[in-house]
């Protein structure tokens, strides 16, 4: 009697289950989900192709440079790179003299106290500082920017899906809104249309819009294009600036594993090998 009545509730139970499962697929056909229409017009990062990628994947130290340059000269005007020092610049292959040059031309100095008075001021930075902020505060810095925060950048291309493509497209990606965008979507005042951005209007100014913005020390043609991607591998080397150890050790590891397969196996047929002889010859 117990018996049957367990085998009638789970029958019960996978009735229902059967019913649910059919009655959602029924409404899937009958009422698919509407798509967004960020959905329909947003796009995937493009792939201009770094020199990092890939697992024997390297950073060119030219293209860091250069990097460097737009975010010192374009980007730094409005983002902050807070986990960066300058002496980590020595990564990119300056040497010290350099990078003291870099930090005391930098055009924000660093926040300080005037020893004399106690007030608030500021030094030329020195190679153990950080990057400074551009703006004292997020307050400061929403005001200057229409309410929209710049975030800060040392961290960018890990914070965004597919980072390194990601801010390349995003900063050649500036179009006007296609004809068929729905008026609720198009960029209001100080927005810009941009595919790439998740909501398809972003606060942000093209900041890469003329060529040659930048100079280029090693006589490589800043277009658009290049500035792009010369930045992107920037952030790229900040957000993981040991990525080149971090490979290398991996792959050490890698052929270790396979070494050390190979010698265990051969180690298995050695230690055995007495005892299998034995059952052949029983
Ligand atoms: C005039 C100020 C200004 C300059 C210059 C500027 N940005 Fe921005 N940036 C902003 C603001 C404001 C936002 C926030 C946009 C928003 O939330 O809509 C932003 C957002 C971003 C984002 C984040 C997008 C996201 O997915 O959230 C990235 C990446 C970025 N900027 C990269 C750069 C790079 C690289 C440069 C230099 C080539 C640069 N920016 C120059 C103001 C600036």
């Amino acid at each position: 009697m117990i018996r049957l009545f367990g085998i009638a509730a789970g029958a019960g139970f996978t009735l229902i289950l059967l019913y649910s499962f059919v009655m959602g697929a029924v409404n899937f056909i009958k009422e698919p989900p509407v798509k967004a229409v960020e959905y329909s017009f947003h796009k995937h990062p493009e792939k201009p192709g770094f020199a990092h990628e890939g697992i024997f994947g390297k950073f060119d130290r030219g293209q860091l440079q250069r990097g460097l340059k737009v975010y010192q000269e374009v980007c730094a005007a409005c983002h902050s790179m807070n986990l960066v020092a300058f002496r980590n610049f020595e990564d990119l292959g300056y040497s010290e003299g350099q990078i003291k040059t870099i930090a005391k031309n930098w055009a924000t100095e660093t926040p300080s106290i005037n020893p004399d008075t106690g007030e608030a001021s500021t030094r030329p930075s020195l190679a153990s500082d950080q990057i400074p902020s551009p703006y004292l505060n997020d307050v400061q810095a929403r005001a200057a920017n229409n309410n929209a925060l710049p975030p800060d950048l040392s961290l960018m291309t890990k914070a965004r899906h597919d980072g390194t493509n990601y801010v390349y497209s995003l900063l050649t990606g500036y179009t006007d809104p296609p004809s068929d965008l729905p008026e609720e979507n198009r960029p209001g005042t100080g927005l810009y249309y941009n595919a790439y951005f998740a909501n398809l209007n972003i606060a942000m100014a093209p900041p890469l819009n003329s060529e040659g913005q930048v100079s280029y020390d090693d006589g490589t043609k800043a277009s658009i294009d290049q500035m792009a991607k010369d930045v992107s591998a920037f952030l790229a080397w900040t957000a993981e600036p040991k990525m080149e150890a971090r490979k290398s050790i991996g792959l050490g590891v890698i052929g270790f594993l396979i070494v050390f397969t190979f010698l265990a196996y051969f180690s298995y047929q050695n230690i055995w090998a007495d005892l299998k002889a034995q059952k052949r010859k029983d």
